[in-house]
């Protein structure tokens, strides 16, 4: 579980103080399957980097199993990170120099789990976004739809009990958005997995459980 306690981000910008995320209080349940609507510019993004740790508040904080995040250690949080959650990104984020099944194993390299495993378990993803056949590619070698499936199916090889993702089916076309809301909603229920899930997409939005509205820094229940 997830809670969110007056929450706070603020950037000063020469004398400009933005509140990108103002006061935002909220819970969120193990399981849930929940969309974050808002204009470009609304905080979105900044939300999302604060439920994940990755940005700390100027104010408010956030607990994960009653946890504040910003009690632990910077070790204690970045192992917290890697053991719960994972990230799907604005810009498929894949490292250029590295092939498809090495970017997907990327998150692991700080687990000790097994790697044939790993490995096994990397092609399996591979073939439920539907590039079974692009292992061996470089990310250049991908369009920037094939590049978003990756980083898809990136986000699920440590099977987080978390996901945040930002305008996760952004680039794909129709059917492919689909498909990949399918992978969500089937790791939603079989393993309980928390999905949120920033979006423009109301196809998308639309088959989520809960939606929330930001609004210049506010959330609000849409
Ligand atoms: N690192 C930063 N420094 C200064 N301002 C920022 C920074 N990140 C975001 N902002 C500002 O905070 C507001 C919210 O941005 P963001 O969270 O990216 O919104 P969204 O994802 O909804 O488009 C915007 O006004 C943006 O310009
Ligand atoms: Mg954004």
């Amino acid at each position: 579980m997830i809670e969110v306690i007056n929450l706070e981000k603020r950037y000063d910008l020469g004398g400009e103080t933005i509140k990108a995320v103002d006061n935002v209080s909220f819970t969120i349940d193990q399981g849930e399957f929940m969309a974050i609507l808002g204009h470009s510019g609304s905080g979105k993004t900044t939300l999302l980097n604060l439920l994940g740790g990755l940005t700390r508040p100027s104010g408010g904080t956030v607990r994960i199993d009653g946890q504040d995040i910003w009690e632990l250690s910077d070790n204690q949080l970045s192992a917290l990170r890697n053991e719960k959650m994972n990230f799907i990104f604005q810009f498929a984020s894949l490292i250029p120099t590295l092939n498809v099944i090495d970017n997907l194993l990327l998150p692991t390299v700080f687990g000790r789990k097994n790697s044939a495993e790993l490995h096994g378990r990397a092609l399996e993803l591979l073939d439920t976004v539907g590039l079974a056949d692009k292992a061996k590619a470089y990310p250049s070698q991908l369009s920037g739809g094939q590049q978003r499936r990756v980083a898809i199916a990136r986000a699920f090889i440590n099977q987080p009990m978390v996901v945040l993702a930002d305008e996760p089916t952004g680039d794909l076309d129709e059917e492919t958005e689909q498909e990949m809301i399918d992978l969500f909603r089937s790791m939603n229920k079989e393993h309980n997995t928390t999905f949120i899930i920033v979006t423009h997409s109301s196809h998308l939005a639309g088959q989520t459980d809960r939606q929330m509205r930001m609004t210049a820094g506010r959330l609000e229940q849409a």
